[in-house]
């Protein structure tokens, strides 16, 4: 692939946009359902809890979360894209009776009230984040006391593997990401590993892994 398609891979994968969101949305959802999936188990959604999660993409592998949170929680969405936070709200609205709230514009400035949420996860995401402890700051303000944070991402050793990654993804170590938690003055920060093969990118061998980091406020 040339660099003018990298690029334009990198930019749909941060912001999924136009007449080729849903085909990116698709191709994430098929990509991305094992780290999902596992972020969801070690956030452990209960029924009637707030929970929020920043680009949940097109909402289709966080149907999950609606279906633990029941009838009397409620799910907000915050999502970059206009056409990612249109398809989630549809498809999350869709999928129980929890009340679905999807904002669509950027984390850092989302309204979200001080001590209103019971955990919070995002999937993919700090990659497009240039200042952790500014965001780990608001999240440390939005969740209640001793609510939970989830943040699943890929090793550098993945990330590089994939050539669009150097056009602007920020690739950091899990070091990084829980040292950053920590000076946010999030606690409680533990992180899981799991070797999840290898997946064909055209010609190359790219290794793919999840990295589960959990952290508590205070
Ligand atoms: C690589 S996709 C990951 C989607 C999904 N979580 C997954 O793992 O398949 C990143 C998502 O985060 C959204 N996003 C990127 N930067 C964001 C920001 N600053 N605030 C909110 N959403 C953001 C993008 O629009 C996109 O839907």
């Amino acid at each position: 692939m040339d660099e003018t398609k990298l690029r334009g891979v990198a930019a749909q994968l941060a912001r999924p946009s136009g007449d080729e969101a849903e085909t990116i949305a698709a191709a994430m959802n098929e990509a991305n359902a094992a780290i999902t999936a596992r972020t969801i188990e070690n956030l452990a959604p209960q029924a009637g809890e707030t929970v929020a999660e920043i680009g949940p993409g097109n909402g289709a592998l966080s149907i999950p979360i609606i279906k633990a949170l029941g009838d009397s929680g409620r799910y907000l969405g915050i999502e970059l894209s206009e056409e990612m936070a249109q398809a989630a709200a549809t498809r999350l609205q869709a999928a129980g009776s929890t009340k679905i709230d999807i904002h669509n514009g950027d984390c850092r400035s989302a309204p979200v009230d001080a001590a209103s949420l019971d955990a919070l996860m995002a999937v993919n995401l700090l990659y497009f984040i240039d200042d952790l402890p500014e965001l780990f700051g608001q999240v440390a303000n939005w969740l209640k006391p001793d609510g939970r944070a989830l943040f699943g991402i890929r090793s550098p050793e993945s990330l590089n593997a994939m050539p669009f990654t150097q056009f602007g993804f920020r690739v950091r170590s899990q070091e990084e990401v829980e040292t950053a938690l920590r000076e946010a003055g999030l606690t409680n920060i533990t992180s899981s590993y799991h070797d999840e093969g290898t997946t064909m990118l055209g010609e190359l061998e790219i290794p793919v892994d999840s990295i589960v980091i959990d952290a508590r406020s205070r």
